[in-house]
This record gives structure tokens, sequence and C-alpha cells, in this order.
């Protein structure tokens, strides 16, 4: 107990189960104690059994007497173990049930779309598209339809749900909730390949009226340039080589293979949580995204070296 409150309050950057913020991960953390308790007894027990029969047959005379020998083994080695199995089997479909519930009709669906190795995120209703981050309002219920366009994974969030995953072919529904604001890493649980480690998304709770305004930015065209720099790094974009694979709102770029950058500058990382978002990450993103991320599918640019800080400027100012 003692070693396990340290591992309880490791949220952020590494974060526990046993440190839940939503209802979800509530149920998850109370049949871990459970199931962590009801072990603790158990060995507790096993090994008071042994010490006794250890002290008590020394020397091969038996001085113990049982007097049923049959009926102690049938009631503590099959009885009991029965009583205990059948009651978490219980407990456990009773938790699987609350958390298979529908989150109700009204409630928002995001659509979430696995890749190697990125997080593809759109809202019902909402035309554009964003990546490995999934703002939700606070307090609410908020469906999450899984589907993956390559091979396995599984979406998982330990704070606020257990494990889902992703199959081919097939839609999977689940659903997020946190009882409180904040910022939730979620993380692949299912090895998907080289980079599965770096396939790590955030969920950011904020109170709903932040949530429509979030819904009507990504319903709207990616914010204009405002400088010179950001105005040629806009034009590198679109006439180079990465309107071929990715999408800026309102813009001559709209390509579907990899993430829609419409909001790339005020992302938490880039690359899925492989390295921070900064002016000089993303230059060395562009520059060569094999060094930073080794497999993914986005290849080194030949990009001018000339334009590469407008290109910088331009999607930084994407927010
Ligand atoms: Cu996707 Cu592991």
């Amino acid at each position: 107990m003692v070693t396990l409150v340290p591992l309880a309050g490791c949220a952020g950057q590494a974060p526990s189960a046993l440190d839940p913020a939503g209802a979800g991960a509530q149920r998850v953390e109370g049949l871990w104690w459970l199931l962590f308790w009801i072990s603790v007894v158990v060995f507790v027990e096993v090994m008071a059994l042994l010490a006794w029969a250890l002290i008590f047959r020394r020397g091969g005379r038996t001085r113990v007497r049982h007097s049923q020998p049959l009926r102690f083994v049938t009631i503590a080695g099959a009885g009991l173990p029965l009583v205990i199995l059948v009651a978490v089997y219980g407990v456990s479909l009773r938790d699987l049930a609350a958390l298979g519930t529908d989150p109700g009709r009204d409630a928002p669906t995001v659509e979430v779309t696995g890749h190697q190795w990125w997080w593809e995120v759109r809202y019902e209703g909402v035309a554009g598209a964003t990546a490995n981050e999934i703002h939700i309002p606070v307090g609410e219920r908020v469906r999450v339809r899984l589907r993956t366009a390559d091979v396995l994974h599984s979406f998982w969030v330990p704070q606020l749900m257990p494990k889902t995953d992703l199959i081919a072919g097939e839609t999977r529904e689940t659903w997020l909730h946190a009882d409180r604001a904040g910022q939730y890493r979620g993380q692949c649980a299912e090895y998907c390949g080289l980079q599965h480690a770096h396939m790590a998304l955030m969920v950011i709770a904020v109170p709903r009226p932040e949530f429509d305004a979030r819904l009507a930015r990504l319903a709207a065209p990616a914010r204009a340039p405002s400088t010179d720099a950001e105005r040629r790094g806009q034009q590198a974009f679109v006439q180079g080589t990465c309107a071929a694979c990715h999408t800026v709102r309102g813009t001559g770029a709209q390509g579907r293979v990899g993430p829609d950058l419409s909001d790339v500058g005020s992302r938490w990382s880039i690359g899925a949580g492989a390295v921070p978002n900064d002016a000089g990450h993303l230059g060395g993103w562009i520059a060569n995204p094999q060094t930073v991320k080794p497999g993914n599918q986005m290849p080194p640019q030949p990009v001018d070296a000339a334009r590469l800080p407008d290109l910088i400027a331009y999607l930084r100012s994407l927010g």
C-alpha cells in the first residue's frame, strides 16, 4: 500500500489507472483494488498454513491430528476459491455492463481512426479533422467511435477509461468522461509496429462553452497568414510536396494521407508524442521526419533551406 501510493500519484506523462478522473476509470480502479485485497488475504492465509505445516511436521512426525482432513480440503481448497471466483465474476459482469452502457442519444460523438502511428480525430457533424488530441466537455459522456486504417491498435486513456481495441473492418464504440478539467494522456496499448510507443494522444477536458468554440474552429477554415514570412510559408506548403499528403482547411492543400494540419501550431506534441511542439523540433521534423520517428510514413522532404523558416512560421501560426 505504501509503495503503491506514490505510483498512484504519477499523473501527466505517466498516467495511472489508479488515479482515475472519470466514471469509466473509477470502475476499473474499484475492480483493481478488490482483486488486490483478495490476493493479499489469500496470500497471507496460504503463507500462514505453509508456516504452520512446516513447524508442526518437522522431523517427519505428524503431531497434528486433523479430525476431518477431507472436509478441510473441500472447504478451504475448493469451496472458498469457488465463492471468491464467482463473486469476482459477478462484480466484473456488473462493471462490464456499466462500461458498455450507451452514453445517450444527445452525447457528442468523436470518431477516432488509428493509423500507423497517429490518431485521426473527427467530430460527428463537423467537417474538419485534427490529430492526436480529443477535446471533451467536462462532466459529460462523449461517445467514441473507433476504427483502424491499417493494423490493430488499442485506445487507452488510463485515467478516464479502459482499453478498447481497434479492429480492422469493425467499428467499436466506447465513451469518455472526465469529472474535472485537465489533460489526460492516452496511449496505443496494442503493439502495432516500430513506433507503437510513439502513438500517444491527449484528451483535453474543458468547460462546455470552450468545447463548443473548439468545434466551431474545427468547422471553419484555418487561420490565414498575417505576416510576409507566414504568407511565403503558406505558398511553399500549398505548392510544394506537403499538400500531397496534408490538409490545411481553406487552402489548396487537401491531402488525406497524413494528419490534417489546420491547427498544428496549438497541438501538444509533434509525431503523436514523439517530440515537443516547438519551432526547433518542427524544423527538424520537416527536414527529416525519419530521424525523429524512424519508420513513419513521411519521407524526408526536399525543402529549400531558405524556405524552411517560412514554413515553420506558417505552421506555428496555425492554431
Ligand atoms: Cu498503435 Cu500500438
